[in-house]
């Protein structure tokens, strides 16, 4: 199997993040902060260790500001539900994915105002195009960092600044860029971050996480047991425990710092270093193949490794169907959850074919993909 799906979830996994999992099951396997045994006390140091990463990662000061969910939908729920209500304002782009769009859209039902600002078809959003549409109530910009049906990149120093400038809180959904491009919530003026664990992170499915500046007023999506100020009704107000309630996914966090120990071992300029020359040789190769129209910025500097594809008129499961069947290639089709991005770049009707690569990609998979692409194309023409 030529596995080129990383941008749905990255595969395969490193070995040592797997070992971390099962090790953790088999002797870390208590509940953290829910007891004062050595077992219990064990598993709270291994969620401690992960928050100091994942704080180590993104230039977080203090690493209670780093609160674990199941994934990046879940973290960006928490934000906009927590933070937006109705007769405030919210920005956002015309790329996004549901994650963000369906949030905003059952926000909008109960009076939030939405302002959608429109990216060009290559899925380019002018910060210029922002700052205009911003207004007294304007409580929050929220936008994507790359997109995950082109791969393009936002200029998140102008949108960060642009935040920082009206005093409007900036929300950034890493989802598509966490382990990959550098992320630093201080330069970026970034306000909440969301990101999820099973991607660029190289952990498991059903961890992420949120990062909440302090000052940022947040109303918790669940209230539960913390294992802490037990005596109360009230919710704790202290993070990360505001936000974490109920038995958390140990395991899986435990993975997840593994995940971050490797890239950060390897060195987040060097995935990018392997990376980019994949995506530059698969578009170079591209290129010569007739009847392929590529979506996206040209400049590969401008995207993350992920390309969006469609051959002639062809419906764009079906060729994913062939590269899986015929081929043994796994790439993604159809509308990647987010209809928006495709109505933006004019294929919401067809979807695309998309590609995506990992660390672990090699230079053979992109030309045997290359070749595939090419045998097929010769088929349908
Ligand atoms: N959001 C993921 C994708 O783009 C699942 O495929």
């Amino acid at each position: 199997m030529i596995y080129l799906d990383n941008a749905a979830t990255t595969w395969p996994k490193p070995e040592s993040m797997v070992k971390a999992v099962g090790d953790c099951i088999r002797n870390t396997g208590a509940n953290p902060g829910r007891g004062g045994h050595q077992m219990s006390l064990a598993a709270g140091r291994l969620i401690y260790d992960a928050r100091e990463l994942l704080a180590k990662l993104f230039n977080i000061d203090n690493p209670s500001r780093v609160v674990f969910t199941g994934n990046a939908t879940e973290s960006l729920n928490l934000v906009l539900k927590g933070i937006l209500k109705p007769g405030s304002h919210v920005v956002t782009s015309s790329m996004e994915h549901n994650a963000v769009a369906r949030p905003l859209h059952f926000l909008r039902q109960q009076g939030v105002e939405v302002s959608i600002v429109e990216c060009s078809p290559s899925g380019v959003l002018d910060p210029a195009d922002v700052e205009k549409v911003v207004r007294k109530n304007t409580k929050a910009l929220v936008v994507l960092h790359a997109s995950n049906v082109t791969g393009t990149i936002m200029p998140v120093e102008q949108l960060g600044q642009i935040a920082a400038n009206h005093g409007i809180s900036f929300i950034l959904d890493a989802a598509q860029t966490a382990g990959y491009l550098d992320i630093d919530v201080e330069k970026l003026h970034i306000d909440a971050l969301a990101f999820t664990g099973h991607k660029g992170l190289y952990g498991p499915q059903g961890t992420g996480g949120l990062f909440v500046r302090e000052g940022l007023e947040v109303i918790p999506l669940l209230q539960g047991g913390t294992g802490s100020k037990s005596e109360s009704l009230e919710q704790p107000v202290d993070l990360p425990d505001r936000f974490e309630s109920g038995t958390p996914n140990t395991p899986g966090i435990a993975g997840l710092a593994e995940g971050v120990r490797v890239i950060t071992q390897k060195g987040l300029g060097e995935i990018r270093r392997h990376e980019n020359l994949l995506l530059q040789r698969f578009i170079d190769g591209l290129e010569q193949l007739r009847q392929v129209q590529i979506y996206g910025p040209s400049d590969p500097a401008q995207r993350v490794p992920v390309v969006s594809l469609n051959i002639k008129d062809q419906d764009s499961s079906e060729i994913a169907f062939i590269l899986d069947r015929v081929y043994g290639i796994a790439c993604r089709s159809g509308l990647h959850c987010s209809p928006q991005a495709h109505k933006t770049i004019g294929t919401l009707k067809k979807g695309t074919v998309r590609f995506s690569f990992s660390m672990y990609n090699t230079i053979e998979e992109i030309d045997r993909t290359l070749h595939a692409l090419e045998e097929i194309i010769t088929e349908v023409s």
